[in-house]
C-alpha cells in the first residue's frame, strides 16, 4: 500500500509523552495530570517508591487550598481560562484532530465533587484527592485476596460465629427468616453462575508476556513492537467453539487462540483461531453457522460435535466453507495440546506506521513445541478418560516450569501486491500461501503463570476483535466487520452490564480516563462534576489526545451502498485443493476418515450426497475414499459459482502439520512406565532419571496405585489409560512381565499405544507384553518400526537414545493401516 503522504499522520510512540496542547488562553497550561500517570503504592499498604512518596506529598500540600473558594463557584478559575472552544474550527474537514485544550490548577478544590473532600476517614481515604489517577489500571495484586489467618465473615465484614447451623426456633424447630447469615450465603450461592459464552464457552487460559525481537517502527507504531526486547504482558485463552462450558476438550473442533496484550497504548486483543481460514465470508451468516453446528434445537444433541445433520446440511449448501472443512476434518481439529497448535489472526489486518503509511498483514503464532495432534480414536477415548485433557496439560506444563512458547510471524504485503493475488485478501476463507508472502518472525509469546482463580480471570476475561491500538487497523473483511460489533454486545449480557472493562482481568494497564458514567456494577468513583467534553469547569480534562490517540487509517471508500460479494469470493475450491495436495499420505487418510466418520453420523442421505458432490470439486480420489466408506457412489460435482479458471497453486509443504516437529525435543511429553510386582526397580529409577533429565514427565502405572513392590505407582491402569500418555516403557522383570501379560488392561494399554502410532520401548522380559498383545515387529511394508524400541538390559543407553528420538518425532504414521492391524 502506498504511503498516504498527504495525511500528516503520527500515532503515539509512547502515550507517556505529554502533548503540546493548544490553549485558548496564554494563562492556560498544559495539563500536568496526564503525564503523571499512576502511583499505585498510594492504594496499597506496601512501602511506596520514593518518587511516589514525593508525588503524594506534593499532592497533599496542594490539597490544602490557600483560600477556600465559594463552593458554588468551584471550577470558576479554570472556566475563566476558556473564553471559547478553540478547537471547534478544527472539527471540520479531514485533518489530524488537535489535542484538546486543557488546563490545570494547583487547587484541587477546583475540580472536586465536594468542598468537604478533605474530611478524612478510614473509608473515604486520606483526604488527598486522587487527581489524574485511575487505580483500576494497576497490577492484579491490588485485588488478589488471601484469607490466611483471617476470621470467616459475612460480605458485610461481620465475623460469623457458627458456620455449621442455621438459626432455628429450638433445636428441632423451624428455621427462622431472620437468619441473615444463612440467607446471604444461600443467596450468593444461588447467583454464582453467569451465562456461558455463546461460542467458545469451553476454554483455559494463562498469563505471560510478548517479547519483541526487533523494533518495527517502519511498519507499525503499535506499542508491543516499539523496541527490541520490549515485553508486553498478555493473557491468552484457548477454547473450543461448539461445546458448552463443561464439554470435553478433545472434540473435533476449531480452537480459539485469543491474546490480550496489555500494552502501554491500551489493550490490543488478537482474537484468532488455530486454523487460518473460516467457514463463511460475511458476518450475516455467523448466527446461521453457529445454529447449525450447536446441538440441534429439538433434543439438544449432540454435544460438542459437528457430526450431525444440521451442520452438514448448512455447510453443504455453503460451498465457501469447503476450504475450512478440509482444515476441520484434518488433525488440526484434534490437537495434542494447546501448546502444540499454531494460531492465526485469520483476517487481513493493517499495520500503520507513525507517518500514516499502511501495509496489509496476516498474523501467525508458531509453537516452539512443534505442531502435534491426536488421532481420532484416541481423541474419542480421551473424552472419557480425561475430558479436561487440554486444560490439565496447559496447567501442569506451566506448574512444572515448562513454559509454552510461540513465535509471532507476520506476512506483510501492500495493497498493490494484494491486487495481484488470485484471491481476495478480504475473503476470510483464503490464506495467503507462505510461498507467496514469506513469514517474518518478530517476537515470542511465553506463558509462564497460571491464573489464581478460574472464574475471576479465565471466565470473566472479555476479548474483543474491536480492541485495537494505534499502529493496528482493520481491513474491510466483511466477517471482521460483524465481529467488531459482536463481542462487546454479547459481553454486556454475559458479564452483566456495560462496566465489565473494570473487571480486574479486563482493565488495561494504560490509564483510562473518559466521561462514560454509571451503569451496572460501576467500580470507579469519579471525582468532580464534569462528565462531558468540551468542558472548562474541569480544566478541559480528560482532553482529546489528537495525533497521540488512535486515528483510523483513511482508506478511500468510493462505491455504491450495496449488499453483495466481490467476484473473487465466488471461487471456493482452489485453496481446498491446495490444502489437500499439501498433506502427507497419512494426513490425507485422516482427512478422508474424518469426512467419512462425520457423514456416517448424518442421517439424511441427501446431505451426505451433497457433501460428496462438493468433495469431488476438491479431489476425485478424496471423494472416492469417502464414498467407499459411506457405501455409496460419487455423485456429479456441485456446480461452481465461479466462472473463471481456478487458480492452480503449487503444494505448500508448510500446510502439513508434520512440517513443524518443533525444537523442544521431548520436553513436556508424558511417558508411562508400566510396573507390576517383580519389575526391575533399579531400571525403573534409571529410566525415570534419564527421561526426566531430558524434560519428559514420567508416571508409574501399575495394577493399582500405591505400593507395587518397592515402588509407588502414580496411577492405575484404569485411571491412567494409554491415551493420556505420549509413549510407554515396559521395563525388565520376568514376574512383572508375566503379570502384565495376563492383565487385559495392560495388553490393551500397549495395543492402543501401538494403534495410535506412539513410541513403545520394551526392555528384556518386558517384550513379552508386546507378544501377548500381538503387536507386529515391523511396519506393514516389512521395514523396521522406528517407534518400537526393544532392548536388553545391557543395551539400555543406546535404546533410550532411540526411544527419545522416536518420542521427539511424536508418531509413526507409517504404522497405520485401514482397518488397524491390532
Ligand atoms: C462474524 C463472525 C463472528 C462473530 C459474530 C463472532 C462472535 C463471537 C462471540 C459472540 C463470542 C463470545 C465472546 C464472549 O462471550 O466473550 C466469540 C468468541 C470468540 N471468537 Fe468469535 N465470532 C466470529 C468469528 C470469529 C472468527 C473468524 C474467529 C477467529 C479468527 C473468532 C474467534 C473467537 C474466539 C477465539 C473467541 C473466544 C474468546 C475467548 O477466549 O473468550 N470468532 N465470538
Amino acid at each position: 500500500m502506498s504511503a498516504r503522504s498527504a495525511t500528516p499522520w503520527a500515532c503515539a510512540a509512547s502515550s507517556s509523552t505529554p502533548p503540546t496542547n493548544a490553549s485558548p488562553n496564554p494563562a492556560a497550561t498544559t495539563c500536568a495530570r496526564a503525564p503523571a500517570r499512576r502511583c499505585w503504592s498510594r492504594w496499597r499498604p506496601a512501602t511506596p517508591s520514593p518518587s511516589c512518596l514525593a508525588r503524594a506529598s506534593t499532592e497533599r500540600e496542594s490539597a490544602v487550598p490557600t483560600s477556600k473558594p465559594d463552593p458554588a463557584k468551584r471550577g470558576a478559575a479554570l472556566a475563566a481560562q476558556f473564553p471559547y472552544n478553540v478547537n471547534k474550527v478544527a472539527e471540520h474537514g479531514a485533518g489530524v484532530p488537535p489535542a484538546g485544550a486543557a488546563s490545570n490548577t494547583s487547587d484541587p478544590l477546583q475540580t472536586a465533587s465536594t468542598a468537604s473532600e478533605s474530611a478524612v476517614s478510614p473509608k473515604v481515604g486520606d483526604g488527598v484527592p486522587p487527581q489524574g489517577v485511575n487505580p483500576n489500571n494497576g497490577p492484579l495484586d491490588r485485588v488478589r485476596t488471601d484469607s490466611g489467618g483471617q476470621v470467616l465473615s459475612t460480605n458485610q465484614g461481620v465475623a460469623v460465629a457458627d458456620n455449621q447451623n442455621s438459626l432455628k426456633a429450638g433445636l428441632r424447630g423451624p428455621a427462622l427468616l431472620e437468619d441473615f447469615i444463612l440467607r446471604e450465603k444461600i443467596t450468593h450461592f444461588d447467583h454464582e453462575r453467569i451465562p456461558e459464552r455463546i461460542v467458545h464457552a469451553r476454554g483455559s487460559a494463562a498469563h505471560g508476556y510478548f517479547e519483541c525481537y526487533k523494533e518495527l517502527s517502519a511498519l507499525t507504531c503499535a506499542a508491543p513492537f516499539a523496541a527490541a526486547g520490549k515485553r508486553t504482558p498478555v493473557f491468552v485463552r484457548f477454547s473450543t467453539v461448539a461445546g458448552e462450558r463443561g464439554s470435553t476438550d478433545t472434540a473435533r473442533d476449531v480452537r480459539g487462540f485469543a491474546v490480550k496484550f496489555y500494552s502501554d497504548q491500551g489493550n490490543w486483543d488478537l482474537v484468532g483461531n488455530n486454523i487460518p481460514v473460516f467457514f463463511i465470508q460475511d458476518a450475516m451468516k455467523f448466527p446461521d453457522l453457529v445454529h447449525a453446528v450447536k446441538p440441534e434445537p429439538h433434543n439438544a444433541m449432540p454435544q460438542a460435535a459437528s457430526a450431525h445433520d444440521t451442520f452438514w446440511d448448512f455447510v453443504s449448501l455453503m460451498p465457501e466453507s469447503m476450504h475450512m472443512l478440509m482444515w476441520v476434518m484434518s488433525d488440526r481439529a484434534i490437537p495434542r495440546s494447546y501448546r502444540t497448535m499454531q494460531g492465526f489472526g485469520v483476517h487481513t489486518f493493517r499495520l500503520v506506521n507513525a507517518h500514516g503509511q499502511s501495509q496489509f498483514v496476516k498474523f501467525h503464532w508458531q509453537p516452539k513445541q512443534g505442531t502435534h495432534s491426536l488421532v481420532w480414536d484416541e481423541a474419542v477415548r480421551i473424552s472419557g478418560a480425561d475430558p479436561d485433557f487440554h486444560r490439565r496439560d496447559l496447567w501442569e506444563a506451566i506448574e512444572q516450569g515448562e513454559y509454552p512458547e510461540w513465535e509471532l510471524a507476520l506476512q506483510v504485503f501492500s495493497e498493490e501486491d494484494a491486487a495481484e493475488f488470485p484471491f481476495d485478501v478480504l475473503d476470510p476463507t483464503k490464506i495467503v500461501p507462505e510461498e507467496m508472502v514469506p513469514l517474518q518472525v518478530v517476537g515470542r509469546l511465553v506463558l509462564d503463570r497460571n491464573p489464581d482463580n478460574f472464574f475471576a480471570e479465565t471466565e470473566q476475561v472479555a476479548f474483543c476483535a474491536a480492541h485495537i491500538i494505534p499502529g493496528i487497523d482493520f481491513s474491510n473483511d466483511p466477517l471482521l466487520a460483524g465481529r467488531i460489533h459482536s463481542y462487546v454486545d454479547t459481553q454486556i449480557s454475559r458479564l452483566g452490564g456495560p462496566n465489565f472493562h473494570e473487571l480486574p482481568i479486563n482493565a488495561p494497564l494504560a490509564p483510562v480516563h473518559n466521561n462514560q458514567r454509571d451503569g451496572m456494577h460501576r467500580q470507579a468513583i469519579h471525582r468532580g462534576r464534569v462528565a462531558y467534553e468540551p468542558n472548562s469547569l474541569g480544566g478541559g480534562c480528560p482532553f482529546q489526545a489528537g495525533r497521540m490517540g488512535f486515528m483510523s487509517f483513511p482508506q478511500p471508500v468510493e462505491e455504491d451502498k450495496v449488499r453483495g460479494k466481490p467476484e473473487l469470493f465466488a471461487e471456493h475450491y482452489a485453496q481446498a485443493r491446495l490444502f489437500w495436495h499439501s498433506q502427507t499420505p497419512a494426513e490425507q487418510m485422516h482427512i478422508a476418515h474424518a469426512f467419512s466418520f462425520e457423514l456416517s453420523k448424518v442421517q439424511v442421505p441427501a446431505i451426505r450426497e451433497r457433501t460428496l458432490a462438493m468433495l469431488v470439486n476438491v479431489d476425485a480420489a478424496l471423494a472416492d475414499m469417502v464414498a467407499l466408506r459411506l457405501g455409496t457412489l460419487v455423485p456429479d460435482p456441485q456446480p461452481m459459482a465461479y466462472a473463471g479458471e481456478l487458480p492452480a497453486y503449487p503444494p505448500s509443504p508448510s500446510l502439513s502439520l508434520l512440517s513443524r516437529p518443533g525444537a523442544s525435543g521431548i520436553h513436556g511429553r508424558k511417558v508411562a512406565i508400566l510396573v507390576a510386582p517383580g519389575v526391575d526397580e533399579v531400571m525403573v529409577a534409571t529410566l525415570q532419571a534419564e527421561l526426566e533429565g531430558q524434560g519428559a514427565v514420567t508416571r508409574l502405572v501399575g495394577p493399582h496405585v500405591g505400593m507395587v513392590g518397592g515402588l509407588e505407582a502414580d496411577m492405575s491402569l484404569e485411571t491412567g489409560p494409554a491415551v493420556v500418555f505420549d509413549a510407554v516403557v515396559v521395563p525388565d522383570g520376568e514376574v512383572a512381565a508375566d503379570d502384565l501379560s495376563g492383565n487385559a488392561l495392560a495388553v490393551e494399554f500397549v495395543t492402543l499405544q501401538y494403534r495410535h502410532c506412539k513410541p513403545l520401548m520394551v526392555v528384556g522380559a518386558g517384550a513379552g507384553l508386546l507378544a501377548a498383545a500381538g503387536i507386529p515387529a515391523t511396519l506393514p511394508d516389512g521395514a523396521p518400526d522406528p517407534g518400537l524400541v526393544g532392548s536388553t538390559p545391557a543395551d539400555l543407553p543406546a535404546a533410550l537414545a532411540a526411544f527419545v528420538q522416536a518420542l521427539a518425532s511424536h508418531r509413526v504414521f507409517a504404522r497405520e493401516t485401514d482397518p488397524p492391524r491390532v
